[in-house]
């Protein structure tokens, strides 16, 4: 197996290992997980996809969520995002489908807004749009380490709240549903995700995120502003162009993502499987302790 550089710092291209490699063999996948791990967005181009064999590979990371309301692909271990609509032609640009793929286009870690976030998403591109529709990615472990001391000290210690009704207030008020908001009630998470095999500490941020726990609102919204801007740096991302045959998969404890716009008239399809956290993976501790466990 290579892992090529493909981004500042992060990002790499796998070559010489497939998806179906790696829910063959034990090896193939601990060589693949030890990259991810190190790399935080891993590259597959030329890979035979489909559903199955998308979600087989993904299995391999964790347990694979189940499709919120609202979505696409709902119950399912599938997220559909698309422009198409169920005629088979592309949706008008202020259809429910177009914003929400808006929403995407916001940086953003996905189910930071959900009782069990992501560990990683496992994007493929189905159908490609001819001009954009890139998705783009930023470290946030990159963003943290680059923090000065103080400031890092202070966001270890310090937990934001996560909305998705936040996140999709920004596109279109109203755009998340009294369905969705009943069953996503408002997290918390700690501002600093510690990966365990690494010991590296990332920032936890989203355009979900809205509030720091203790702190005034505008405080708190203008300090989750000025580390969204600075984990998004010019120069700090990789951008992804899609072509046939290209998986990709990131840790969302460690980056964020966004999509990019492309022509309203060209269709795109892409599907992701996301992958629930364990507490392997960090996630213990990473939520507001209860008054009685802060004893
Ligand atoms: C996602 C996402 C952006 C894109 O799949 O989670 O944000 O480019 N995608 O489709
Ligand atoms: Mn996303």
């Amino acid at each position: 197996m290579d892992v090529v550089r493909v981004g500042p710092g992060f990002a790499a291209e796998i070559r010489g290992v497939t998806l179906g490699d790696v829910v063959r063999s034990k090896a193939a996948y601990a060589a693949v997980r030890a990259a991810f791990e190190a790399h935080s967005v891993l590259v597959f181009r030329d890979q035979d996809v489909s559903d199955e064999k998308q979600l087989a590979f993904s299995r391999r990371f964790g347990p694979p969520e189940v499709t919120k309301v609202g979505s696409m692909g709902t119950g399912s271990h599938f997220v559909i995002l698309t422009t198409i609509g169920p005629d088979g032609k592309v949706v008008p640009p202020d259809h429910r489908q177009a914003l929400r793929s808006k929403a995407n286009q916001l940086w953003h870690t996905d189910s930071s807004f959900k009782r069990v976030p992501a560990l990683t998403s496992i994007l493929s591109a189905r159908v490609i749009p001819d001009h954009g529709g890139e998705t783009e990615f930023v470290s946030t472990r990159l963003a943290f380490e680059l923090l000065d001391e103080s400031l890092a000290k202070q966001l270890e210690n310090s937990f934001a709240w996560h909305s998705y009704a936040h996140s999709r207030d920004q596109i279109a008020p109203g755009l998340a549903t009294p369905e969705e908001m009943a069953v996503l009630p408002p997290v918390c998470w700690r501002m600093v995700w510690r990966n365990p095999t690494n010991g590296r500490g990332a920032l936890y941020l989203a355009s979900h995120a809205y509030a720091i726990e203790g702190m005034a609102a505008a405080t708190g919204k203008k300090l989750i502003d000025e580390l969204m801007a600075a984990a998004t740096a010019p120069g700090t991302a990789y951008l992804h162009k899609w072509r046939q045959g290209d998986v990709v998969m990131w840790d969302n404890r460690a980056t964020m993502h966004r999509g990019r716009p492309w022509p309203a008239h060209e269709p795109r399809l892409m599907i992701r499987t996301t992958i629930s956290a364990t507490e392997a993976d960090g996630l213990a501790g990473m939520g507001l302790p209860s008054p009685q466990a802060a004893e």
